[in-house]
């Protein structure tokens, strides 16, 4: 097998022309900052979120097989350049992009902090190193999709949206928004890359409060002790003098309790055990 590629959490390789080899690591990031230790079963998590949704949703998409509990083969395809963001909640770059005037959100917007859209929109961004948020006049003029596959992507994200918010949403899960990848295999736009927690932002139901910055419910543990100890401030102080912040050892309780929280979430969207 050949190497091609190792992103923040997965690994790809080449298994032959037609499929490749994701292999899901337990790397942990946040705050853009890569840690030195691993979360364990956090791979294995990932891996079989993505065999779950590719076999839950009903489009096209590039899954073949789950080989082990941390690699799933799929079909290899040419990617469309465009990471294509769905955003059912007023949050995230969307908040800024909308304060700064570069973006307009739908009629009857309630411009409060993490309040639910009227409906879900359609956001997307380049595929670059620091992704560009895009609208279709700028996708068109940058060449990376024609108007129809525009038009696809867009009407067909959504209704992926909306069928996961609608399977978070039974399990006390409120799916804020999702990033999704599509490939052209054999000619038709078909779903790629991979689904799972790193392309979503999950929100507990219980602790949903507008007008406050949510916690992603993986996530969450390790950003409040981050933040709670002060490296939050020492990773911004870092960047501002052009330095690459140091990642501090993450404590076993919270590592432990991240696993746990992978694993719930898992059992309790796939409606089965890890
Ligand atoms: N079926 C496929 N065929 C070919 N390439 C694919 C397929 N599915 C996904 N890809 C591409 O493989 C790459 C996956 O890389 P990965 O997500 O691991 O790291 P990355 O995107 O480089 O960085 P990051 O860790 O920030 O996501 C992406 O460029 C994605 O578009
Ligand atoms: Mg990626």
């Amino acid at each position: 097998m050949k190497f091609l590629n190792s992103g923040k959490v997965k690994d790809i390789y080449e298994i032959d022309g037609d499929t490749i080899l994701f292999k899901f690591s337990d790397r942990v990031s946040a705050y853009d900052v890569k840690f030195k230790q691993d979360i364990p079963q956090k791979g294995e998590v990932l891996c079989k979120f993505a065999e779950f949704w590719f076999e839950k949703l009903s489009v096209p998409n590039h899954f073949v097989r789950r080989e082990s509990d941390n690699e799933i083969v799929v079909k290899k395809m040419k990617m469309l350049p465009i990471e294509c963001v769905v955003r059912g909640y007023f949050y995230g770059s969307l908040v800024s992009r909308w304060k700064n005037g570069k973006v307009v959100v739908p009629d009857g917007t309630d411009t409060t902090l993490a309040a639910k859209l009227p409906h879900p929109i359609f956001d997307p961004s380049t595929k670059s190193e620091h992704d560009i948020s895009i609208d279709k006049v700028k996708a068109l003029e940058m060449n990376l999709v024609t108007d129809e596959q525009y038009n696809w992507l867009e009407k067909n994200s959504i209704e992926i949206y909306k069928k996961m918010a609608e399977i978070a949403d039974g399990v006390g899960f409120i799916l804020a928004d999702l990033k999704l990848e599509f490939g052209i295999l054999n000619g038709k736009i078909t779903l790629g890359d991979s689904i799972g927690p790193d392309e979503y932002r999950l929100w507990l139901k219980d602790n949903y409060k507008i007008g406050k910055m949510q916690e992603a419910y993986d996530k969450q543990l390790l950003r409040d002790w981050l933040t709670v100890n002060g490296y939050q401030k020492q990773f911004d102080d870092a960047r501002n003098v052009g330095q690459e912040p140091i990642a501090p050892e993450i404590p076993k309780e919270i590592i432990s309790k991240m696993t746990e929280r992978y694993i719930i979430a898992y059992e309790k969207l796939a409606g089965k055990t890890l």
